[in-house]
């Protein structure tokens, strides 16, 4: 039998409630493979969604989310943290072209920062990579290139930084945002 919306969410929910840690996120990652290889899904919420960013759901109790990003245009962000939360990227169609980045400076600086590359690689469809607390990734997709989010809570309640390379400075981010 496929593997559902629904029952993803009643996994996580189990999984999380669990172990909110690093082990459980691996087994929330793994089971988001696993809903992105079921076609019917990848049709009905990332190919037949109408564009934008959409919340399949939100758990009232532990404050995961399960976001669809339905994107029309190509676009290359900047490099962002998610704040005290983890977020996990789920590839549905196209790619997603990952970078991982780490500070080369000593962090002590609250508005600028130095960075490295320090992994680069794509994420295609069915793949999923988890990106905990703090860590710093940017993204760059081609048009139509869709893909699902979970994060470990609403990543619009809590502060976040994004990286400007060419100066060094280290900014806000806004919910609009998003990724
Ligand atoms: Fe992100």
């Amino acid at each position: 039998m496929a593997y559902e919306l629904d029952q993803f969410i009643v996994d996580c929910r189990s999984i999380l409630a669990r172990d909110s840690g690093p082990k459980g996120r691996e087994q929330v990652r793994q089971h988001l493979e696993r809903l992105l290889k079921n076609p019917d899904f990848v049709k009905k919420h990332c190919e037949d969604a109408p564009r934008g960013l959409h919340v399949l759901y939100e758990d009232p109790k532990l404050g995961f989310q399960v976001l669809a990003h339905i994107n029309d245009k190509a676009r290359a962000g900047t490099p962002h943290d998610h704040g005290a939360s983890w977020a996990i990227y789920g590839q549905a169609t196209h790619y997603t072209d990952m970078i991982e980045w780490e500070r080369e400076d000593d962090g002590g600086d609250p508005k600028h920062a130095k960075l490295k590359p320090a992994k680069k690689y794509r994420l295609e469809p069915g793949h999923a990579g988890i990106y905990q607390n703090g860590k710093i990734h940017s993204i760059a997709y081609p048009d139509h290139a869709r893909f699902i989010r979970v994060t470990g809570t609403n990543l619009d309640r809590i502060h976040r930084v994004r990286f400007d390379l060419k100066t060094g400075e280290i900014h806000p981010m806004t919910p609009q945002l998003a990724t």
